[in-house]
């Protein structure tokens, strides 16, 4: 990701922010109301990613004890290809093993093969399907997971 980017937690102001990207990105988008909600909660991970002053991508993620869930992820369309949702996805995995997670989650449409290979890349492998799961088109799901350890540091 290139230095005009730069990630921070999001908060309940960016909601309308993250309505958009879900609109422009998702046939079946969040709505406002559900992202505001669910940014509030203690155990969710939020994360954003910013160039100047527009919001060009978002990760949110949830934990449960040592389990994580990849609620979401997405970039804008004309900030793709740059290393955006990488660095977002590496910053939500990290909070997220920080904060005690050793395994995490997502579903991903079956035909998303922008967003499989980046879960790849990440050590993300199939567990499970869930047919129908998705709507607009009907799809399912893949079910993917990735344990998660604590890098050493050496210091
Ligand atoms: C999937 C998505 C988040 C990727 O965002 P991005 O910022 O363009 O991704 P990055 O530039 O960080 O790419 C990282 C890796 O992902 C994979 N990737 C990203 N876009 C891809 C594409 N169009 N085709 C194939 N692989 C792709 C590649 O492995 C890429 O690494 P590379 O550039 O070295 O080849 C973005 O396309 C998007 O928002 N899509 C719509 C929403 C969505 O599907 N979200 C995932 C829901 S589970």
């Amino acid at each position: 990701m290139d230095a005009r980017y730069r990630i921070r937690r999001a908060t309940a102001a960016d909601a309308a922010a993250l309505a958009e990207i879900e609109h422009v990105c998702f046939s079946d988008p969040w709505s406002m109301v559900g992202i505001i909600e669910t940014i509030q909660y203690a155990t969710v991970y939020a994360l954003v990613a910013e160039n100047g002053e527009s919001v060009a991508g978002y990760i949110m993620a949830r934990i449960s004890g040592e389990e994580g869930e990849i609620l979401n992820l997405a970039v804008m369309p004309g900030h793709r290809r740059r290393g955006v949702a990488r660095a977002l996805l590496e910053a939500g995995l990290s909070a997220i093993t920080l904060a005690g997670v050793r395994e995490a989650y997502l579903e991903v449409r079956e035909s998303n093969r922008a967003a499989v290979n980046l879960y790849q890349a990440f050590g993300f492998g199939p567990v499970g399907l869930r047919p129908n799961y998705y709507r607009n088109p009907l799809e399912d799901a893949l079910v993917l997971r990735a344990a998660l350890s604590v890098q050493e540091t050496g210091t």
